[in-house]
């Protein structure tokens, strides 16, 4: 039933407000400044003796790690990283008893996640799970773990259960930050941050208007670069899979800094980029970018929290905490890779090739 939408898709962008709202329900603790995780099996002196998280997923539950990783990164102070699941598990990796691994997967069956955890545990490591699906094999097989809440997500390409799973991921981030050196004052502030999601998701939604024409106005590009730097990049990856997916428009996603390392000899009017752009301490760093790109005639479409002089386009979002922007910034392009493959007559919730659940090698 796709409640008066004509796809999945929409629905399921649709419903991000509310699915924030339950990944957020019943687990905040407001005397203490944190959150509870029932399911999470890790007590406090467990936490405290982390030295390192190491997230595997696959597609768009890896880009989801990428943000969880500089959310554990930035609140818990531990270093943190996300990796291919795939990858890790032929490269017969350094499993080491101080570190925590962390399985994303929407669905929770993956075979390649599946498997990871599976090696894991057969050399002893500690493995959480931050699964959608309850009760699926990714679930049953870890040491415990955060459930995502965003209910069925029946079109192939992911979107709400992305957003959640990096919500999911700020919450651990809180936890563990709690734990360890952060602080009640910043504790709080993140809480509140979490507590304006739900409305600022709806504010985006609303102006799905005025990205429907841009995405008409963009959907003639052969290729298109997404790029952003620190937070913004996992958003930038996340976007360009999302293009990719559902228009089959060829996209490439880069750190806005490694431009000049390679990819700046592909701008050209023809190859559009989309910036992100956030009101942060590399604000004047992504500006410089843009500068860098208009200098070849690139057409630039930003999202971020301020007009954009040297953008052709700005699509605004509402601001939040510098730590949890990267949760909203990736909505508006959910809806710009939507409508770009409907002015193109796509088969949006069925894409040629791909398949819901992956559970083969
Ligand atoms: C992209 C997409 C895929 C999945 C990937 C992992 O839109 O949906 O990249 O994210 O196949 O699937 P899960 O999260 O079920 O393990």
């Amino acid at each position: 039933d796709m409640g008066g939408h004509d796809t999945y898709m929409h629905k399921e962008i649709s419903e991000q407000a509310d699915a924030v709202d339950r990944v957020l329900r019943g687990r905040i603790d407001d005397r203490f400044s944190t959150v509870h995780l029932g399911g999470l099996n890790l007590d406090a002196r467990a936490a405290r003796g982390i030295r390192r998280v190491k997230i595997l997923g696959c597609g768009t539950s890896y880009h989801a790690g990428l943000i969880g990783a500089g959310l554990i990164e930035s609140l818990a102070r531990v270093p943190a990283d996300s990796e291919p699941a795939s990858e890790f598990r032929y490269r017969n990796p350094v499993v080491d008893p101080d570190t925590l691994y962390i399985a994303v997967s929407q669905s929770g069956e993956t075979y390649d996640v599946l498997a990871a955890v599976q090696e894991l545990k057969r050399k002893g490591a500690r493995v959480l799970g931050v699964v959608n699906v309850v009760g699926s094999a990714i679930a049953r097989e870890t040491d415990g773990g955060v459930y995502v809440h965003a209910g069925p997500e029946v079109c192939v390409v992911s979107t709400k259960c992305f957003t959640n799973t990096v919500v999911a991921f700020a919450l651990l981030a809180l936890h563990l930050g709690r734990i360890r050196d952060l602080s009640v004052a910043d504790g709080k502030r993140i809480i509140e941050g979490l507590r304006r999601l739900p409305a600022q998701i709806s504010e985006i939604l609303e102006s799905e208007d005025e990205i429907r024409k841009l995405a008409d106005e963009y959907a003639d590009a052969k290729s298109m670069m997404f790029i952003g730097r620190v937070r913004g990049y996992p958003v930038a990856l996340e976007a360009s899979l999302k293009l990719k997916e559902i228009s089959y428009i060829h996209a490439e996603a880069y750190p806005a800094s490694e431009l000049k390392h390679g990819p700046l000899a592909l701008i050209e009017p023809a190859l559009p980029t989309v910036a992100i752009v956030p009101d942060d301490e590399l604000l004047e760093k992504n500006r410089a970018a843009l500068e860098e790109i208009k200098a070849r005639s690139g057409r630039i479409l930003a999202v971020a929290h301020q007009e954009q002089e040297r953008a052709d386009h700005t699509i605004l979002v509402p601001k939040n905490e510098d730590e949890l922007d990267p949760i909203l910034m990736g909505i508006p392009l959910q809806l710009f890779a939507y409508h770009t493959a409907l002015a193109l007559g796509r088969d949006i919730d069925k894409p040629r090739n791909l398949a819901k659940s992956v559970t083969v090698e």
